[in-house]
């Protein structure tokens, strides 16, 4: 059990406050590129009505045509977004307007839209911060969401673990309704829409879609068989739309300014700004937000470079997109631009945006041993090549960084992702595989020095390679 003693609260409340008052690990640092969901955020100014100073819920009166426009019909909406180039920010990258475009708008009983704010992919906390801060961009994207695909009911499922994010967006929930802008006959329109915050359990599995579908329903967060897919059967059996929070939050700047202006923002094919959560081997980590296709240089010069570089610290790799997405060399990155086909290119993935720095301390075999030990933790069990596999990856990773690694162990482990990656029902298999494989591709000799140098130290104590023998008879 732990004890909170006065010293341990004395500690905690020097980190809050440093925390507070920086916001460098936040989000109100002032140290962003055009930005658009963080602009002008202090910490305090997330109430309705500084939301409206901001121009908030100016895109839901224009759609509604309430400012004396014409008003947007749903397709009108649809097309904006796909003109934008808006791609899900929660891991895929998936074109939003074109997943907007699947719902059956015309299905005669009740239709869910459903934010995914569940963010459980170590080394990303974007979602939190956007909820926390400017909550109402959120409830604004949804409601707009909502009236592209003709959706009655939604909810925001948060993760469980940051209750007073779920608090904060209880708070806007009632702010925006009391205001009218949800609820029923919204602003005096036609359209009616409910929001309400879920609160989410914890695990990391419950941020794949169809487990969070199954968890909001109240049952075990355990990822369905695809197909069908949650447009045509989602919650309750229904047809629902699920996008992340980031995603919803883009959606206010894209309506109010258009398409095209949110397309010029990124590159080509990647639209507007994202936000990346930088975090490891940086002297200043925090979110933030730039737009598509800074080169990543830029961004690691913004978190204010590698830590310690005065001492002679280097960058030694970069994770770029949360902990599921696989490492790439300093060489590699430092040629890429912060985009998803910029990093795809490169053999890896913008993931969730979490770019997580490694200098030239960092131990590869060590790092791979912690995410190994992560996914085979946050498994759900249901398939036998992830509850296993994940379990043979992090016992062989474990048994090369404690001493007692083989000559094959690296095809071995090799082999064991290629038997886990696209045989499982959801894609966390594919997490946990990914990033082995790209360990042993880009650092193999590391691994190996390691298996080398600790059987010649075992051979030269026999006592030593008499007990690396036989723990590893225990894999
Ligand atoms: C194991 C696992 C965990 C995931 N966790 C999250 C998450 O925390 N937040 C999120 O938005 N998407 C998460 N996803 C992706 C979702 O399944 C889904 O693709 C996403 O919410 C769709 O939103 P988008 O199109 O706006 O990106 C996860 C996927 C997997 C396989
Ligand atoms: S891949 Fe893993 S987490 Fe996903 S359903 Fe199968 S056992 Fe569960």
């Amino acid at each position: 059990m732990t004890v909170s003693t006065p010293t341990a609260n004395k500690a905690a409340a020097r980190v809050l406050s440093q925390f507070v008052a920086t916001g460098v690990q936040t989000c109100f640092h002032g140290r962003h590129i055009n930005p658009q969901i963080l602009a002008d955020l202090d910490g305090n100014n997330w109430r309705l009505k500084d939301y409206q100073q901001r121009g908030g819920y100016e895109a839901l009166r224009k759609i509604l045509a309430l400012d004396g426009g014409a008003g947007l019909t749903p397709d009108q909406v649809i097309a904006e977004v796909k003109a934008g180039s808006l791609r899900g920010r929660g891991g895929a990258g998936f074109p939003t307007g074109l997943k907007w475009s699947f719902m059956p708008r015309q299905f005669p009983g009740q239709k869910y839209l459903v934010c995914n704010s569940d963010e459980g992919e170590p080394g990303t906390c974007k979602d939190r911060d956007i909820m926390q801060y400017n909550p109402h961009s959120v409830i604004e994207g949804m409601a707009i969401a909502a009236y592209a695909m003709g959706i009655s009911v939604g909810y925001n499922y948060i993760h469980g673990e940051i209750f007073a994010t779920y608090q904060r967006f209880e708070e806007a929930l009632e702010e925006a309704r009391t205001a009218g802008f949800l609820g029923t006959a919204i602003l005096g329109s036609s359209f009616n829409f409910q929001l309400h915050a879920s609160h989410g359990f914890g695990a990391y599995i419950c941020g794949e879609e169809t487990a969070l579908l199954e968890s909001l329903e109240g049952k075990k967060g355990q990822p369905r068989f695809k197909p069908p897919f949650p447009a045509s059967f989602g919650l309750y059996g229904k047809p629902t739309t699920i996008n992340n929070t980031e995603t919803f939050a883009a959606v206010p700047w894209i309506i109010r300014h258009g398409g095209q202006a949110y397309l010029e923002c990124g590159k080509p094919n990647n639209g507007g700004t994202k936000i990346y959560s930088v975090s490891g081997d940086v002297e200043l980590p925090g979110n933030y937000e730039v737009p598509m296709g800074t080169p990543f240089s830029r961004l690691l010069e913004l978190a204010g470079g590698v830590r310690n570089a005065k001492q002679g610290r280097t960058l030694k790799a970069v994770i770029p997109g949360g902990s599921s997405s696989p490492v790439l060399p300093a060489s590699i990155m430092m040629n890429c631009t912060m985009d998803y086909d910029s990093i795809a290119k490169a053999g890896s993935m913008l993931g969730s945006g979490a770019v997580i720095v490694m200098d030239d301390t960092r131990c590869m075999v060590e790092s791979l041993k912690r995410l190994s030990y992560f996914y085979m933790h946050e498994s759900c069990g249901q398939c036998t090549p992830c509850r296993e596999g994940t379990g043979w990856l992090w016992r062989l990773v474990s048994r090369v960084h404690e001493g007692r690694g083989k000559p094959g162990d690296m095809d071995l482990l090799n082999s064991v992702a290629d038997n886990i990656q696209g045989r499982t029902i959801c894609a966390l298999g594919d997490a946990a595989a990914m990033p082995v494989r790209a360990m042993i591709k880009h650092f193999r000799a590391e691994f190996e020095a390691m298996i080398t140098n600790s059987r010649a130290a075992a051979t030269a104590s026999p006592a030593g390679m008499r007990m690396a023998s036989t723990e590893a008879r225990s894999i």
